[in-house]
């Protein structure tokens, strides 16, 4: 099942020259007329295709290129070498025909006149992208329908709650119904009622339009509903393209042993095999390295009277903050 490429990156590098500040006011002096430069290499030699229609997770730790990436895709920024189409554009081109075909919609940064109801910010896009006035008002009655807004439209946005709000800028990015959308954390911050409402939103907006997305989110809970593939970028650098389920083989080093024994045990004892994540007499779990699984069961199986053994892989979620919190351990486990 091989669509059309919607979105093709090739070799994509982006290097910030920022500049380095000196220690104390010795420093700041001779900085003024000794500037010293370091680079940061944000993306380094990225490559990847998505599919028309497809949803794709973006994800990575805190400063791992990400929204370097989603800024050179929608043309915010211009590479410092190689290329990408999204669409056949050249994003940083900055065709109006590509500015009318994606959107870009992040947590950070809001599109919508803080001080005007949403509805007149909407009034604006239709402008901005020439929207006919029978399909903007369809439009607009479908998407406050699904993200359940319509009755907040005369409010001025800041009296929007953050996940009101969050809905509104999700209605703005997508009246001129782009073909390929940009999400860069848009639950960031959300409580989890909103967070829930976006995700399901998302879901059903995409299965309708098949629209080609990539997603950047830290909840897990988001991605694992949405997505089937992830690229996961860590200092650059692609680490891993492929099913999400399969980063949890890749990546965790641990995996997860329930035992139910048919006698009393001490379950400190079992320390020795690994960290014990619960202890409730006679089932204890426990998270063993990966590479001494089978050696530690043969062991308890012949010290222990043992009813009942299972190995699992680790959550997701738990394998991927780990992957987010030491990113010195992100090297593919078995590869
Ligand atoms: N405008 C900028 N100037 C200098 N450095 C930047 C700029 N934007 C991002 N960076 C640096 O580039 C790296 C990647 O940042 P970013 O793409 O924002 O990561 P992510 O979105 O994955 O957290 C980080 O080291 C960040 O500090
Ligand atoms: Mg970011």
């Amino acid at each position: 099942m091989h669509g059309m490429a919607a979105i093709e990156v090739e070799n994509l590098n982006r290097v910030y020259r920022v500049f380095r500040k000196k220690e104390g006011l010795w420093g700041s002096l001779r900085g003024l007329w000794h500037r010293e430069y370091i680079e940061v290499h944000a993306v380094r030699n990225v490559s990847f295709t998505i599919d028309e229609g497809e949803m794709v997770a973006f994800l990575g730790p805190n400063g791992a290129g990400k929204t370097t990436t989603l800024k050179l895709l929608s043309g915010l920024i211009v590479p410092s070498s190689g290329t990408a189409r999204v669409l056949g554009h050249l994003p940083w081109n900055r065709e109006d025909a590509y500015r009318r075909r994606f959107s870009l919609v992040t947590g950070q940064k809001e599109q919508l006149w803080w001080d005007l109801p949403a509805q007149e910010s909407f009034r604006l896009h239709r402008e901005i992208y020439r929207i006919g006035a029978a399909d903007f008002q369809r439009r607009l009655d479908e998407l406050s329908d699904l993200l359940e807004v319509g009755q907040l439209m005369a409010q001025p946005v800041r009296e929007l709650s953050l996940g009101e709000r969050m809905r509104m800028e999700l209605i703005a990015a997508l009246l001129h119904r782009p073909e390929v959308l940009f999400l860069d954390e848009p639950t960031i911050g959300l409580d989890v009622v909103s967070q829930r409402k976006v995700q399901e939103f998302l879901s059903q907006y995409q299965k309708q339009q098949r629209i080609t997305v990539i997603l950047t989110s830290h909840y897990m809970k988001d991605v694992e509903a949405l997505c089937q593939r992830a690229i996961v970028i860590n200092k650059g650098t692609v680490i891993h393209d492929g099913p999400l389920a399969s980063i949890v083989e890749r990546f965790s080093r641990h995996k997860i042993v329930e035992l139910l024994f048919a006698g009393d045990i001490r379950s400190t004892d079992l320390s020795r095999y690994g960290k014990i994540l619960e202890s409730r007499a006679p089932r204890v779990r426990l998270q063993i390295e990966k590479h001494r699984v089978s050696e530690s069961l043969a062991s308890i199986l012949s010290d222990y009277a043992v009813d009942d053994i299972s190995v699992m892989e680790r959550p997701l979620e738990d394998v991927i903050a780990e992957l987010f919190t030491a990113d010195d351990k992100l090297v593919p486990s078995n590869r």
